[in-house]
């Protein structure tokens, strides 16, 4: 992915299924590019420059009529395809030309996803994990001012958590050995944990009756995932974050969090689960934030303290790998490794 403008060929998520509904059209930024979400008249999700091509008056504050998007100023009407169908006050029925460059979009795993179709190449969007554990799911949404390569990290960087997390996913004071594995996977990178026991903190009490292994993910072009499995293989907790770039500098995150069906019905536990993420999610987003800024300030003191490279550790096991993965669009000389850590 040596190219700047490659990160548009890929499938990127914009909002879920849900979100999309037939009236109302929703604004997205994706690569800097505002754009208008809206169904079409067969249900199929659509996007266009959020931009009339008139007098520049955001489609997004319009309404959908018919399966096209009506722009609130004067009220011309756009196809999927960005003809303008419709211009009051004129006898014209259709554009010849489409007035708009509509991007390609497409519904997969509860999800809208768009495309640059100049750029497009063949590969699918990015999934999540399949697991064979009958699931309950929810979404979080939210927006933080971060990079990819940061927001990624973080979420899958386990020796922030006794810190940013103290109390609330692992302590400082109740660390425990464990072997961490690190391997290549298709388009991205994988930690492995074994041999922890259960965390210190309330999210392992709460959702965990016992800890075998997990995972911390990586893939190209933005989804990380942490997942817990019991001792007996069996999925616990699966939460895949989509984190889609907007602009420079914000992030827009649609994160899946799936649990095993059991005994509680999903909406008691979305009930009970969704503030804890919502603190913890808060918790990460301070930090991130002030990375960035910090990122930002430092940048213009290169000259006299020397560039703002990061420093890895060895409990870095992802973060090099992603930041590799971002700028190249693969894994150079990767060797998978194995080490004692505690955690
Ligand atoms: S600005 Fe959209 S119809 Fe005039
Ligand atoms: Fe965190």
């Amino acid at each position: 992915m040596n190219s700047t403008d490659q990160p548009r060929a890929w499938w990127w998520p914009l909002a879920t299924s849900q979100q999309l509904g037939s009236r109302k059209p929703l604004a997205r930024v994706l690569h800097g590019r505002p754009l208008v979400l809206f169904r079409d008249s067969h249900g199929h999700p659509a996007a266009l420059p959020d931009r009339c091509p008139h007098r520049l008056a955001p489609l997004s504050d319009g309404c959908v009529r018919d399966g096209t998007v009506e722009c609130p100023y004067h009220g011309w009407r756009f196809d999927q395809a960005g003809h303008c169908n419709q211009a009051p006050g004129s006898l014209e029925q259709r554009s010849r030309v489409p007035l708009l460059q509509p991007l390609q979009t497409c519904e997969a795993h509860g999800l809208v996803w768009a495309r640059d179709a100049a750029a497009a190449d063949d590969r699918p969007p990015c999934a999540p994990t399949p697991s064979e554990n009958a699931l309950d799911v929810f979404w979080v949404h939210d927006q933080v001012r971060c990079s990819l390569l940061e927001a990624a990290e973080n979420f899958l960087d386990a020796f922030h958590t006794h810190f940013v997390h103290a109390g609330w996913i692992r302590r400082d004071t109740q660390r425990q050995r464990v072997i961490a594995d690190v391997r290549a996977i298709d388009y991205g990178v994988e930690a492995r944990y074994s041999e922890e026991g259960l965390q210190a903190g309330l999210i392992s009490r709460l959702l965990e009756g016992s800890r075998g292994e997990s995972f911390g993910r990586f893939l190209l072009p933005g989804l990380a995932e942490i997942e817990y499995r019991d001792r007996s293989g069996r999925l616990n907790l699966l939460i895949s974050a989509w984190l889609v770039p907007a602009e420079s500098g914000r992030l827009q995150l649609i994160a899946r969090v799936a649990t095993r069906r059991g005994l509680l019905p999903g909406w008691v536990k979305r009930l009970a689960l969704r503030p804890l993420f919502g603190v913890i999610l808060a918790q990460d987003k301070s930090m991130l934030e002030a990375i960035s800024a910090n990122h930002q300030h430092f940048a213009h003191c290169a000259d006299t303290w020397g560039p703002t490279h990061p420093l890895d550790s060895r409990q870095d096991l992802l973060g090099p790998w992603i930041r590799q993965l971002l700028e190249k669009g693969q894994l150079e000389g990767f060797v998978a490794s194995r080490q004692e850590l505690k955690l």
